[in-house]
């Protein structure tokens, strides 16, 4: 492979595209922002998407808009980004916030303490907006105490600080608002990253846009003969989910196939390659969405690798006609 073609890997890896529901959420966010700088109005957000919808892209772009900048006696942190822990703890999710304060001993003190250290941090560093991610994690609790009673310890600290606050998740945190009823109250608004949300049919235009808009920073036309743009990106929905990961994915594997085959083109015959080496080895056959025998159905059944576990995840069924 040439310089040139890792160029353009590389370009098409860094592409950031504010798809719809990708800009909606953005601006929900900054429009949050902007009502708590002008009222001191604390209204929050709950994004939900699958995995590769760009949740934490998302969190970082936010956080990189309002960053953080030293004076000489503090920092100031517009936006304080944390990640919730696997398996959260309160003394695990307390010390996350607490490292991104920059606090240099996180793990110092009980629960209390600890909680009431990142209360007067945050305070301390002006801090605006609270962005945790992987909100699933506070939902995926085990059977101790301390893991069940994150959320209640969660809302606790979001009322102790009053600013408003996102959540980002997989489809399944909704569940974590079922079952807690007060914070269900303070997430009551909620945007989806899925291009393809719930109950609608899936729109093979959103598709095609999320790889037309890549495939600018790859120097090959994409060609979608013999078929139409329409039967590409119903293929594409199979393929993808919608999910701007795997759309890239297929694209940089495309791309590299197109190079090696000496084609001036992407085509079927590279996406399906392309779908087989990067998104699941054993989809061949009936099971690629680029094959002419696809079987045209979602490839969510057990060990397909859009099977579902998550609340409200569940695509709307389709086929070809
Ligand atoms: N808006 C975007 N434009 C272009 N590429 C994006 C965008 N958002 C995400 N991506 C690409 O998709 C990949 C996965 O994104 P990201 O890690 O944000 O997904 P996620 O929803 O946080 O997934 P997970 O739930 O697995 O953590 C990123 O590496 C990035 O290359
Ligand atoms: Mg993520």
């Amino acid at each position: 492979m040439t310089e040139a073609f890792y160029g353009t890997v590389k370009q098409l890896q860094s592409t950031c595209l504010m798809f719809p529901a990708f800009q909606t959420a953005f601006e929900r966010m900054d429009a949050n922002l902007r009502l708590y700088r002008k009222t001191g109005i604390a209204q929050n957000l709950l994004v939900l998407g699958e995995s590769g919808t760009g949740k934490t892209t998302l969190a970082r772009m936010f956080t990189e808009r309002y960053p953080r900048h030293a004076l000489i006696e503090r920092d100031i942190v517009p936006v304080l980004y944390a990640s919730v822990p696997a398996a959260a703890t309160i003394a695990g999710t307390v010390e996350a916030i607490l490292t991104q304060l920059g606090d240099l001993e996180p793990d110092r003190g009980t629960i209390s303490i600890k909680t009431a250290r990142a209360v007067k941090l945050a305070k301390g560093c002006a801090v605006e907006m609270l962005v945790f991610d992987e909100a699933q994690h506070i939902q995926d609790r085990g059977r101790s105490q301390s893991q069940y009673f994150v959320g209640d310890w969660l809302k606790a600290f979001i009322d102790a600080l009053s600013l408003p606050v996102t959540l980002l998740g997989l489809p399944r945190t909704q569940r974590l608002l079922q079952v807690n009823e007060q914070l269900r109250r303070r997430f009551s608004h909620c945007v989806s990253l899925s291009t393809e949300p719930g109950n609608q049919l899936p729109d093979e235009a959103d598709s095609i846009a999320l790889l037309a808009s890549l495939a600018e920073a790859v120097p090959l036309p994409l060609n979608p003969s013999p078929q139409g743009w329409g039967e590409l990106g119903l293929r594409l929905h199979f393929a993808t989910q919608g999910r701007i990961a795997y759309v890239k994915q297929l694209l940089v594997h495309a791309y590299g196939c197109a190079i090696d085959s000496g084609s001036n083109c992407i085509t079927t015959t590279e996406l399906a390659h392309a779908f087989t080496a990067s998104i699941w080895p054993a989809g061949i056959g009936p099971l690629n969405p680029f094959d002419q025998g696809f079987q045209w159905r979602n490839l969510d059944r057990q060990g397909e690798p859009f099977q579902m576990g998550d609340v409200g995840t569940q695509p709307p069924r389709r086929s070809k006609h």
